[in-house]
C-alpha cells in the first residue's frame, strides 16, 4: 500500500514543478477589489502564492488583510494618493503605534494625470508642500519614501523636475528613498523608461507599481508578462514590481488579455505565473460587464471608484 503512495507523492510535484513560473519577492499585489465578488481576494494570499506585500491606493489596511500576524507575511504599504483633509502622517503613525509594522509608503497616485484619467491632478508647487507636511516626518521614523507615482509620459519627468524644485523653494529638499514607475505598453518602452528614470535619478531603487500591456492580444500579453517580469527580477535596482491587474477580465480597463483574472474569477495564466505557480489555461474574455466605449482613463477612474467602494465594503 505504501508503494503507490509514493509514486504519487514523488511524481505529482514534478509534473506540476516543471511549468511554474520563476517566484520573486519583489512581487506584490496593486489590489483592486470587487465588492461583488469577495472571495476573489483571497486568491492572491493562497497558499503557495509568492506575493509578499501590496496597496490599495489608500491609508489603511484592507481589512481582508489586516490581522497583525498578516503584516509580516503580507506587509501592507499604505499610499497618500492625492490631496486629503486626513492627515497621511498621523494615520501611518497611528498604524505603526498600533503594531503594524509600515516599513514603506508610496505618494501620489498619477498627480501629473488629470482625474479624468485617474490621476490626482496635483500641481507640482501644492504636492511638495503636502510632502514637507505629511511624508517628511515619516522619515525621521525610519519609513522609506516613494517618490510620487507620475505616469509614463514625458510630462511625468517634468511634473517629478518640478515637484523637486518646489519642495527646495519652500525651504525643504523632499527625499525620497526610491522612485515609483507605471508602465502601460511594450518591454522596450519600459525597459527605456527605467532607464532614463535611472539615469534622471541615479543611486535610487525602483518600485515598477502598475505596468501592463493593456489591449493586446492574449499571447502578447503574455510574451510581455513574461520578458518584463524576467526582466525586472534581474535587474537588482528594481526593488519590487505590481502587475495590474488583480481584477475580473470582464472588469478590466486595460483589455481583458491583462488580467490575472477571468471573467468567472479563475486566474489567468498570467495571474497564476504571477503567483509563482503554473500555467492554468483558463483564457480570459471581456465578457460580463461590457464597458467597451470608454477609454482606459476613464476605466481607471472608475476602477478607482470601485477600490474605494471596496475598501469601505471590506
Ligand atoms: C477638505 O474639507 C473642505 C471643507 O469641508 C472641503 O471643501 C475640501 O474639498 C476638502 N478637501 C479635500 C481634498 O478633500
Ligand atoms: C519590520 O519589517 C522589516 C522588514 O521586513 C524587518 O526588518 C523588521 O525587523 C520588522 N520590525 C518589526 C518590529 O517586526
Ligand atoms: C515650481 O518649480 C518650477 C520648476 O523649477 C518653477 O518653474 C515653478 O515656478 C515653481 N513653482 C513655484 C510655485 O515655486
Ligand atoms: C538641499 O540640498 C542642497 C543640495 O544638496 C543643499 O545645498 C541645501 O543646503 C539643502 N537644503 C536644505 C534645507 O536642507
Ligand atoms: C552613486 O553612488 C556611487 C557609489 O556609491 C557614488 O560614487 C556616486 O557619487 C553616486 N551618484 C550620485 C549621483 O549620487
Ligand atoms: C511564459 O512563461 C511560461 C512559464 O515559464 C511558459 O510556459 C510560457 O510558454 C511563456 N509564454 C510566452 C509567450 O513566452
Ligand atoms: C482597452 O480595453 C478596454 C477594456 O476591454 C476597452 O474599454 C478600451 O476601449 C480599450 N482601449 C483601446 C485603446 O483599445
Amino acid at each position: 500500500m505504501r508503494y503507490p503512495t509514493l509514486i504519487l507523492t514523488l511524481c505529482l510535484p514534478a509534473a506540476f514543478s516543471q511549468a511554474t513560473f520563476q517566484r520573486s519577492a519583489k512581487r506584490g499585489l496593486v489590489f483592486v477589489p470587487n465588492p461583488s465578488y469577495s472571495s476573489d481576494n483571497q486568491i492572491w494570499i493562497s497558499s503557495g502564492s509568492d506575493l509578499t506585500w501590496y496597496y490599495n491606493y489608500g491609508a489603511e489596511p484592507s481589512p481582508v488583510y489586516s490581522s497583525a500576524e498578516a503584516q509580516s507575511a503580507f506587509e501592507f504599504v499604505p499610499m497618500l494618493w492625492g490631496l486629503s483633509n486626513d492627515s497621511f502622517v498621523d494615520q501611518v503613525t497611528t498604524l505603526i503605534q498600533g503594531g503594524t509594522n509600515i516599513t514603506h509608503v508610496l505618494t501620489f497616485n498619477e498627480p501629473d494625470g488629470s482625474s479624468a484619467n485617474g490621476g490626482s491632478d496635483i500641481p507640482p508647487e501644492t504636492a511638495a508642500t503636502a510632502w514637507i507636511k505629511e511624508v517628511e516626518p515619516l522619515r525621521k521614523l525610519g519609513v522609506k519614501t516613494g517618490a510620487p507615482a507620475v505616469t509614463g509620459s514625458p510630462g511625468g519627468f517634468t511634473w517629478l523636475q518640478e515637484f523637486f524644485a518646489n519642495c527646495t523653494n519652500q525651504g525643504t529638499n523632499c527625499t525620497a528613498d526610491f522612485m515609483t514607475v507605471h508602465w502601460y505598453g511594450d518591454f522596450q518602452g519600459l525597459a527605456s523608461q527605467l532607464g532614463q528614470v535611472s539615469a534622471a535619478y541615479p543611486n535610487k531603487t525602483i518600485w515598477v507599481s502598475e505596468y501592463a500591456y493593456n489591449n493586446q492580444s492574449l499571447s502578447t500579453s503574455q510574451d510581455f508578462f513574461n520578458t518584463s517580469t524576467e526582466y525586472m527580477d534581474r535587474m537588482s535596482n528594481i526593488e519590487r514590481y505590481a502587475y495590474f491587474g488583480s481584477f475580473r477580465s470582464s472588469d478590466s480597463n486595460v483589455g481583458p488579455n491583462a488580467a490575472m483574472l477571468t471573467q468567472d474569477g479563475k486566474l489567468t495564466d498570467i495571474g497564476s505565473w504571477y503567483l509563482g505557480g503554473a500555467a492554468t489555461n483558463n483564457v480570459p474574455n471581456a465578457a460580463g460587464r461590457s464597458w467597451g466605449r470608454w477609454d482606459v482613463g476613464r476605466g481607471a477612474w472608475v476602477t478607482m471608484a470601485v477600490v474605494w467602494v471596496g475598501m469601505w465594503l471590506m
